[in-house]
């Protein structure tokens, strides 16, 4: 066991579920609104036209959980994107019977009808509101008149941890663009690294109880994970060759600059209220990590490694592997995956190991996307 000991964690802020259900509850006691019976919002990715399932608070079943659509196959709900305009259908079944799927699942969880809000600032479109009820013809005009406050208020407190996180990791792309470590790991490798973290983190959702906002939150916290390479000197973070012992010993201190930096920023930004903190600093803390005790810094072994970080560490290897480095040429797919296996359950996580091994289709498709630079 190093004698480095795991950077403790302060006192966390409530995730954006756990608001949204509060909020949720004091809405139902409010006028007529006790039969408004979910609330959920879904968001937008402009550089995939994904709209992705987010945070709910639902009196019945979630239908909807885990779902990606793209917004260009939904041409009513890009329609209100664009527009910014709200829609309201007072019969869900209509809509389900025309074999709208999202409309169906939620018919038969028994919502029966809908009211949809853009969430637009400033020309950027983050993504809906959707707000249902069990009865019918709930949402006339009164109704809408006595939510309006409350739209706005989630749609605010939404777009506020959205804007937090961009702004986190705008200082971040800052930060490695006047450093060397934009050359040693480019944006694009960043990129594909959080979507195979996304992957992994919703083919296990159902397994592991993750919601819809933990697989978000992890997505976009993925690229920050190596900022503490800012701080390795160029001749080790570019040399071309092999690291030497010490060498090594000094680019594996980027784990522990990068808990600092990401600490200060959280500090010196007043960060502090951003939800899900504990996942960023996990992420950068324990991407390193080996199952069987191997890895680095805090030499964790197992279920000790937080289960975000051994998600990150698959993500970020697969890509390490098949990309062509400075000392490395590309390893082929087949040639990373079989080293995953061949390390499952000794360096990596079995389960995350086993979906890499089961998305070749999906893992051919985020190389085929990310194979220009996105992230500047
Ligand atoms: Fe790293
Ligand atoms: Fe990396």
């Amino acid at each position: 066991m190093s004698d480095l000991a795991a950077p403790a964690l302060p006192l966390m802020p409530r995730g954006l579920v756990e608001r949204l259900i509060c909020l949720h509850d004091e809405i139902k006691n409010v006028g007529q609104l006790g039969p408004l019976s979910r609330i959920a919002v879904a968001l937008y990715d402009d550089t995939t036209d994904i709209l992705k399932t987010f945070i709910h608070s639902s009196d019945g079943n979630s239908p909807l959980d885990h779902s990606v659509a793209k917004l260009s196959d939904l041409p009513s709900l890009r329609q209100l994107a664009w527009t910014g305009a709200r829609r309201t259908i007072n019969d869900m079944t209509v809509p389900a019977k025309s074999g709208q799927l999202h409309a169906e699942r939620l018919v038969a969880s028994g919502y029966l009808s809908s009211y949809t809000v853009p969430i637009r600032h400033k020309d950027v479109f983050y993504g809906f509101l959707f707000l249902n009820s069990f009865d019918r013809d709930f949402f006339t005009p009164e109704i809408i008149h006595q939510l309006r406050p409350y739209a706005e208020l989630i749609t605010m407190i939404v777009m506020r941890e959205l804007d937090t996180v961009r702004m986190m990791q705008a200082a971040v792309r800052v930060i490695r663009e006047v450093s060397s470590a934009r050359d040693s790991e480019t944006a694009i490798h960043l990129a594909r690294m959080a979507h195979y973290a996304r992957l992994i983190a919703s083919r296990l959702a159902a397994k592991h109880n993750f919601s819809d906002e933990f697989v978000e939150f992890l997505f976009q916290f993925c690229p920050l994970h190596d900022v503490g390479k800012v701080a390795v000197p160029d001749s080790i973070l570019l040399k071309p060759g092999k690291l030497t012992d010490e060498e090594m010993n000094v680019m594996r201190t980027h784990v522990a600059r990068g808990v600092q930096i990401i600490d200060l920023m959280m500090r010196d930004f007043g960060l502090s209220s951003m939800p899900h903190f504990d996942m960023l600093r996990n992420v950068v803390a324990f991407h390193h990590e080996a199952i069987d005790g191997s890895g680095y810094p805090y030499n964790l072994t197992g279920d000790a490694i937080p289960l975000e970080s051994r998600i990150a560490a698959v993500a970020d290897v697969f890509d390490a592997l098949t990309s062509t480095r400075p000392y490395k040429a590309a390893w082929s797919n087949e040639e990373a995956l079989a080293l995953l296996r061949r390390e499952a359950g000794i360096k990596f996580d079995p389960h995350c190991v086993e979906v890499m091994l089961e998305s070749l289709d999906a893992i051919k498709e985020i190389q085929a996307q990310f194979s220009e630079t996105v992230f500047d």
